[in-house]
């Protein structure tokens, strides 16, 4: 994309990052983001939406999206975020999101909005009946980050592109508006275990919510028998486990179940194949249904308490709103004043 010399940035560092309520979370948003973001609040600022206007780029039932939006709060709390040390807050709650994204429209180029893959996918053959939001979806992402002026943002692999897209968004404001240091050029932070967690019944394809086989993932919602049945019928191969990481890589699907467990058991791949490396699925399976109980199990007992009481989500999430206005609000004044817009 388009080359915009990095000046440094001198504001305080902070992490921002989202999740859509477009349907139940899965092992991968677990591990790919929620646990990052349990882990960061306690190294920077932090703040973490729920991303319902990303959401709405594809129909949401009216009647259930508030729900959805609380069930992604319960979520956040279950994996351990505190409202005491991350601002938590519902993405419509703070307009300026919204403002900035059409700052950012007139400012991200045609081009880069044609390269995003997500969009191909998600639209898949019937491009011209997709949403117009879901294609310029990317800029209002670049605006959630850049409106907290945010340094750094957990995400699965699947948003590297859109991180990209948002580092050149930033450069350009920058640039053309002669204010180098403006916005950072936020960091993404994919790297770790659980960056790409893989459907399980095909390897090379990504756990996803919208995948029409329940058997394909994880839900955080799933109780023990359901994990068990999962992973029972989990694809594999009818090889032993291999033995090196170079075959392991040859064997997307051994690769994957491999990879999950590193991930909950916190070991490397490499490690995992030291101890299960030659012995056959039999064996291995009952040993990743048993971590995937010991790891979803508590996260889903939480989930269903914070769920239980709905008043205490939403005054989280409205405690979360004003404080992230009160961050965002001055950033969006002040570009519409770099922009020279009318009384700014
Ligand atoms: P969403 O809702 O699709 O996914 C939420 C987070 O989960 C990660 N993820 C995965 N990680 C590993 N393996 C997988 N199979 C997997 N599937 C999903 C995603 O990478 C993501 O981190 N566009 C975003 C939401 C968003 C956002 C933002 C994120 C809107 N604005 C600003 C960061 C910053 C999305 O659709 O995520």
């Amino acid at each position: 994309m388009t080359d915009h010399t990095p000046v440094p940035y001198a504001g305080p560092t902070r992490v921002l990052s989202g999740v859509q309520p477009s349907g139940a979370l899965h092992l991968g948003n677990y591990l790919g983001a929620l646990v990052k973001f349990a882990r960061l609040q306690h190294e920077m600022d932090t703040f973490i939406f729920v991303a319902d206007l990303h959401a709405i780029t594809v129909w949401q039932d009216p009647a259930a999206l508030a729900q959805q939006t609380r069930e992604i709060t319960a979520a956040y709390l279950a994996a351990g975020l505190d409202p005491a040390k991350a601002t938590i807050f519902p993405q419509s709650a703070v307009r300026e999101h919204s403002e900035l994204a059409w700052i950012f429209q007139c400012v991200a180029r045609l081009g880069w909005l044609d390269r995003m893959t997500q969009f191909k996918e998600k639209s898949g053959k019937h491009k011209e009946r997709s949403s117009v939001g879901l294609y310029t979806y990317p800029v209002l992402q670049a605006a959630d980050i850049l409106v907290y002026k945010a340094t750094h943002v957990p995400v699965g692999e699947d948003q590297k592109q859109h991180l990209e897209l948002t580092r050149d968004i930033a450069g350009k404001f920058n640039h053309d508006y002669g204010t180098p240091a403006f916005f950072p050029q936020p960091e993404p932070l994919i790297q770790g275990p659980g960056a790409r967690i893989m459907s399980l019944r095909d390897g090379s394809a990504k756990m996803s919510k919208s995948d029409p086989s329940d058997y394909s993932r994880i839900n955080l919602t799933d109780d023990t028998d359901t994990i068990s049945a999962k992973v029972r019928k989990a694809r594999t191969d009818p090889l032993p486990l291999p033995e090196t990481l170079e075959d392991l890589a040859a064997r997307p699907e051994a690769d994957n179940l491999v990879g999950i467990f590193g991930a909950l058991t916190n070991q490397s791949k490499a490690e995992v194949l030291a101890e299960f490396g030659g012995k056959g699925f039999g064996v291995f399976k009952p040993q990743l249904e048993h971590a995937l109980v010991m790891g979803i199990g508590p996260v889903r007992k939480e989930l269903i308490r914070y769920l239980a009481d709905p008043a205490e989500i939403d005054r989280i999430l409205r405690a979360g709103a004003e404080r992230a206005s009160e961050v965002a609000a001055p950033t969006v004044a002040e570009v519409k004043k770099l922009v020279g817009f009318w009384g700014a």
